[in-house]
C-alpha cells in the first residue's frame, strides 16, 4: 500500500464501524477466544475483535501484507490492555504457514474481493480454524453492492472525476493496467463456500446510507484509486475522485447515496 493513502479515514466513519460490528455480533464470539483478523489493514476490525474477546487469555492475530497499513494499526492499537494483539506480515494465500496454532474464528473484512485465488484462500482458512471454528467476511464489492437507485450517482461520479483528471492534470486512466477482479454474486459466494467445506450459518445484506464524506475518504485509499483509475498517480487520482464526488452530490441534490454490504458467517461443514 502506498504511503499515506490508507483506509484509515474511511474506516473511522460510523457506518463502517456499524457494518463490521454487525458481522462480529452475527458471529457470536466469546471472551478468551483466539481470533484472527485477516487483511487487518489499519486495524479497525482488530480493535472490535479485541473489545469482544478482551481478557488476558485471549489473542487477536492481525495478518496483513501491507507494512504501511500495519504500521498504522500498531500505532492505533499499541496501548490496548487485556487480550494480546499480535501482528503477522503476509497474505491469505499462505495463512496456514503464518499461523500454525488453530484459531476459533477468522474474520476477513472488506478484503475477500481483492483475492484472486479464492478457493485456495478458503482452504487455507479452513486449515487455520479449529473444528468448530467460524469464518466471517463482509464485502461491499460484490455484484449487487450498488443498488439500482445509486447507479446514476456512480455514473455521474466517474464522469466528473474523469473530467477533473483530464482538465486539471491532463491525465487519463490506463485501462490496460486495470487489475481484472471478478465480482462474485451473493449466490456465487455461497456456492464457493459450500464447495470448499463450509456451511453458511448467517447471511445478510446491510444497506448503508453513505454521506459525501464517505465517498471523499474512500477516494484517498490506494486500492480504490488504482481500481477505478488504473495507472493514475495516487495524488491526482484522489483529488479528481474527491472533486468528482462533490460535484455529483451537488448536481443530483444528494445528502446520501446507498451501498450494500454482504455479511456472511460460516462454520466448517
Ligand atoms: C479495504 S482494506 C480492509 C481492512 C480491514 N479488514 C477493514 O475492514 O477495515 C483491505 C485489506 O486487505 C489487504 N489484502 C489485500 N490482499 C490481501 C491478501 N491476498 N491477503 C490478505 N490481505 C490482503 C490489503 O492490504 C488491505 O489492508
Amino acid at each position: 500500500m502506498s504511503e499515506g493513502f490508507t483506509l484509515e479515514k474511511f474506516a473511522s466513519h460510523p457506518f463502517y464501524l456499524e457494518v463490521n460490528r454487525r458481522l462480529v455480533a452475527l458471529t457470536g464470539l466469546r471472551q478468551g477466544q483466539r481470533v484472527l483478523d485477516l487483511g487487518a489493514g489499519t486495524g479497525a476490525v482488530t480493535r472490535l475483535l479485541w473489545q469482544e474477546v478482551g481478557c488476558p487469555e485471549a489473542e487477536v492475530i492481525a495478518v496483513e501484507p501491507s507494512p504501511t497499513a500495519t504500521e498504522v494499526a500498531r500505532r492505533n492499537l499499541e496501548n490496548l490492555g487485556g487480550a494480546v494483539v499480535r501482528f503477522v506480515h503476509g497474505g491469505a494465500e499462505m495463512l496456514s504457514q503464518l499461523v500454525k496454532k488453530p484459531v476459533d474464528a477468522v474474520f476477513f473484512c472488506n478484503a475477500i474481493h481483492l483475492v484472486h485465488e479464492k478457493e485456495r484462500v478458503l482452504q487455507e482458512i479452513k486449515r487455520t480454524l479449529n473444528a468448530d471454528g467460524t469464518f466471517s467476511f463482509n464485502t461491499s464489492f460484490y455484484q449487487g453492492a450498488e443498488p439500482p437507485e445509486a447507479e446514476q450517482f456512480y455514473r455521474r461520479w466517474m464522469m466528473r472525476a474523469l473530467r477533473v483528471l483530464k482538465s486539471k492534470y491532463g491525465l487519463m486512466p490506463d485501462r490496460t493496467r486495470a487489475e481484472a477482479r471478478q465480482r462474485l454474486t451473493e449466490e456465487e459466494y455461497v456456492r464457493l463456500l459450500e464447495a470448499n467445506g463450509f456451511r453458511i450459518r448467517n447471511k445478510e445484506v446491510m444497506t448503508v446510507q453513505m454521506p459525501l464524506g464517505g465517498f471523499e475518504d474512500i477516494s484517498e485509499y490506494s486500492l480504490w484509486i488504482e481500481g477505478v483509475l488504473p495507472g493514475v498517480p495516487l495524488a491526482a487520482g484522489a483529488d479528481s475522485l474527491k472533486q468528482g464526488a462533490r460535484e455529483a452530490f451537488q448536481e443530483l441534490g444528494l445528502k446520501f447515496s446507498p451501498r450494500n454490504w454482504l455479511l456472511v458467517v460460516a462454520s466448517r461443514a
